[in-house]
């Protein structure tokens, strides 16, 4: 375990295990479709490459960066810094994020992708943190749902570090 990490919350087996699973259940919901991926950057990319392994679909994916601005918690905002590479029109989209916190970030991509005439806008997030939550949303498939603390590894960062972890864990509090 990383010298930093306080205690591990999922393991690396526990994710798989779980991507798997959810990758099924995506392929019996989308049977006879092909969705689009958008995995957004850059805490999805380990949980996306996962969870399309065991998606059994003709599918096609796609990135797209956001980030947050302004500062503070209450009226934090979301700025698109890139968008899909074509359009969405049409699309049935499976966008995947790392983590629903707020879920600001969901309600602006989700409404920017229907903008661009997606079909349908669907969520797979490998968790959630529902006690943080401030806008009414919620992710159609959840891997796992994980307590008021913050949590690294397997894509989440703090300050672009620990990306690289196989599990998700907790940071000392030493390391903030
Ligand atoms: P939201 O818009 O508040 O739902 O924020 C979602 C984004 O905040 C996620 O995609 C993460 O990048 C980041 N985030 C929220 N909670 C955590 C955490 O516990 N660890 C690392 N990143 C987090």
């Amino acid at each position: 375990m990383h010298a930093d990490i306080k205690k591990i919350l999922i393991s690396e087996k526990e994710i798989c295990e779980r991507s798997k699973e959810l990758g099924r259940k995506i392929s019996e919901d989308y049977r006879g479709k092909k969705p689009l991926l958008v995995g957004l950057l850059k805490g999805s990319v380990p949980f996306m490459a996962e969870l399309m392994k065991h998606i059994e679909l003709d599918i096609e994916i796609d990135f797209m960066d956001v980030s947050s601005y302004d500062g503070t918690e209450s009226v934090g905002d979301v700025r698109i810094d890139k968008d899909l590479s074509n359009s969405a029109r049409g699309d049935d989209i499976i966008l995947v994020e790392d983590i629903v916190d707020t879920g600001r970030t969901l309600q602006v991509v989700i409404d920017f992708l229907y903008q661009k005439g997606a079909s349908s806008v669907k969520v797979v997030s490998l968790l959630d943190k529902p006690d943080r939550r401030v806008v009414d949303i919620k992710a159609d498939y959840v891997g796992f749902v994980v307590p008021n603390e913050f949590v690294v590894g397997f894509g989440l960062d703090y300050n672009q570090k620990y990306r690289n972890l196989p599990y998700v864990g907790v940071l000392k509090e030493d390391c903030y």
